[in-house]
Formats: C-alpha cells, structure tokens, sequence
C-alpha cells in the first residue's frame, strides 16, 4: 500500500475492524461493571448497552451504518438524558475507555485523534445541571 492510500484508511480499518470495536467494548463494560461512579448509572443488564456501543463504534468510526439501521439518528445527547451526567461521570467514562483501548491493543499514535473528538463528545454529554425530560427513552428509533 502507498502512503496515500494508507492515509485514506479509515480510522475503523485502523484499528482493526468489528473484532477490535468489540475487544474495545468489553474491556470498558469489564470496567463499568465495578466502577463506583458509572455502574449506579447503568442499568441491570449490560448485555443489550454492549452491543448498541459496539453498533454506534462502528459507524463512528467510518465502518458499517450498524447503529442506524437499528436506531436512527444517534442523537446521543438526548439518548443520555436519562442518565444524570455530570463532569466527574463524563471524565470517568473517557478515563475507562482509554484504558479500554489500550487494552484491546489500538497504538496510541491511532488513538490520540479518536480521543481527541471522544472528549469533545464526552463532555457534549454533560447534562446534571440541565432541565432536560429524565424518562428512559428504551430502544426508540429517531430521525
Ligand atoms: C460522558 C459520559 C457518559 C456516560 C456516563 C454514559 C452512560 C451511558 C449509559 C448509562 C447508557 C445506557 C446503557 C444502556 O441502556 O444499557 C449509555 C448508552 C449509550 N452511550 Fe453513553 N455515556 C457517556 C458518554 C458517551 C459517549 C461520549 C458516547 C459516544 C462516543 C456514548 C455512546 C453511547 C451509546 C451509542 C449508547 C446507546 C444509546 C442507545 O441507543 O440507547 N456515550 N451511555
């Protein structure tokens, strides 16, 4: 491969496809699981949250449309409404995730300008001090 088709790569070839997108979801869920700040914000099941952030990964990352085919517009923020988000959660939840992709084996030189747009969208997640409509939205489709 020349360089410029190597740039061209998208960041979901970078790291690796659908099998990374899922080694990189389990070991931040393996994380939440005990995490004093996240687990009280999750629900029961993890199970069905898993896979919903391996879908939105993977079409985040310039893969497979996976999470809108199911879901529609990912609309993010207003899907977090629910969940009461404040800075130390929003910091937390970028903490556990580096080690996450780490983890799962992505090079730092391919993970820094991933994490540079995951903090952006992070601390857009940010809601505890807005008044915003609180009740589970569930697996609703938005346009
Ligand atoms: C800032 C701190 C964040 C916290 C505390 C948080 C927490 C949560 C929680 C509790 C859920 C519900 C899981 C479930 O229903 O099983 C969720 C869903 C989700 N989160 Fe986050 N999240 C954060 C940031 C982000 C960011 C930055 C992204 C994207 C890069 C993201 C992507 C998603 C996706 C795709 C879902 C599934 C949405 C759905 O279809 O219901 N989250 N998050």
């Amino acid at each position: 491969m020349n360089p410029s088709e190597a740039s061209a790569a998208t960041p979901y070839q970078q790291v690796g496809g659908a099998q990374t997108v899922v080694r990189i979801v389990e070991a931040f869920y393996a994380r939440v699981e005990t995490d004093d700040i996240l687990r009280p914000l999750y629900p029961d099941d993890l199970e069905p949250g898993k896979k919903k952030l391996a879908w939105f990964f993977e079409q985040w990352l310039g893969g497979p449309t996976s999470y809108s085919d199911r879901y529609g517009h990912p609309r993010l923020r207003r899907r977090h409404f629910p969940f009461v988000i404040d800075e130390r959660a929003a910091g937390r939840w970028l903490r556990l995730m580096r080690e996450a992709w780490t983890e799962a084996g992505v090079p730092r030189d391919i993970q820094d300008p991933i994490f540079e747009r995951l903090a952006v969208l992070a601390r857009h997640m940010i809601n505890a001090n807005d008044d915003v409509p609180r009740e589970p939205l569930g697996d609703v489709y938005l346009d």
